[in-house]
């Protein structure tokens, strides 16, 4: 494996996650530059994508760094029968480093075991999505001045939502509070309750999205529910619209209080809260392109 590679939050520090914060400042004082020059970055998109690939493929262009790769496997040899093992070995052949989505959980792990340029996990199934994270950590960071001592509310898919699965590896190092708001059928798995008690983070657990919970956060990171990982579509359809946040529902919530979303959303948040000066998502989708910039330079070592 690639030391270089990022396949789960987990596997960097508190002090590279630090560093990968600045450097992510950094790069938005700096988005432009010829630090990839001579680079060849392939990206290798098995689920759809919108803001992750194009991000990270905006990051490599703004480097002066080249692009190949596939939005949609089936215009890929992976429609012939070819496994990921020879995908990856294939284009290990042309590309520095790999940036790959896959809708199996554990894939990108695998990845790295086949080759010996680094990868990056731009998400596996409802496993991890660690750049996301980063992003995440960067908007953080920077509408509330510091990392440490938030109290943070994840609202909707805790189940299969890889966002909120990262973040809660990620806060580890940074004396959170949680609160999970979640239907019993979408609740945080309890892998990840265990290593909230592991690790010393409260949180509470509730179905009710109540103004108490609103008025005591100083984030609100709203999720999708994941249509594409029910199995059975009547499911689907009873848990589909449970929480939507709408502007009044603000009224008496902090004054630094923002709301997150990794996007898309669907009607997890009204649109009569986008002009709210709380909503910052689409400012954090924003951030992606510089957290990914900061993560594509580490990864290849420069
Ligand atoms: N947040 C996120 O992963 O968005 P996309 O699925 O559009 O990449």
């Amino acid at each position: 494996m690639n030391p270089n590679s990022f396949v789960s939050i987990a596997d960097i520090t508190e002090d590279e996650i630090r560093h990968l914060l600045e450097r992510a400042r950094y790069f938005e004082e700096h988005p432009n530059s010829k630090i990839l020059d001579g680079k060849v970055v392939a990206t290798l998109f098995f689920e759809p994508s919108t803001r992750t690939r194009l991000s990270f493929e905006t990051a490599v262009n703004r480097l002066c760094g080249r692009i190949i790769g596939f939005s949609d496997p089936g215009s890929s040899s992976t429609s012939k029968g070819e496994t990921l093992k020879d995908t990856i070995k294939m284009v290990s052949n042309y590309a520095d480093l790999i940036v790959m989505r896959h809708y199996l959980e554990g894939a990108a792990r695998y990845a790295t075991e086949v080759t010996d340029i680094p990868i990056i996990n731009a998400g596996d199934g409802a496993n991890q999505h660690p750049s996301q994270t980063m992003l995440d950590l960067y908007s953080i960071y920077k509408t509330q001045g510091r990392l440490d001592n938030l109290v943070i509310t994840l609202v909707g898919d805790l189940k299969y939502g890889r966002t909120v699965h990262s973040m809660l590896q990620a806060m580890k190092y940074f004396k959170p509070r949680f609160n999970f708001v979640a239907s019993h059928e979408l609740a945080m798995p309890q892998e990840y309750k265990d290593f909230c008690r592991a690790e010393g983070i409260p949180f509470t657990e509730t179905t009710d999205f109540s103004a108490d919970v609103i008025n005591q956060s100083d984030i609100i990171y709203m999720t999708r529910v994941q249509r594409e990982r029910f199995t059975d579509p009547v499911e689907y359809e009873r848990v589909k619209d449970l929480y939507t946040l709408h502007n009044a529902m603000l009224a008496g919530s902090k004054p630094n209080l923002r709301i997150l979303h990794p996007l898309p959303r669907v009607n997890e948040i009204d649109v009569d809260v986008d002009d709210n000066p709380k909503a910052y998502y689409f400012e954090q989708a924003r951030n992606g392109l510089f957290a990914r910039q900061a993560i594509i330079t580490r990864a290849l070592g420069l």
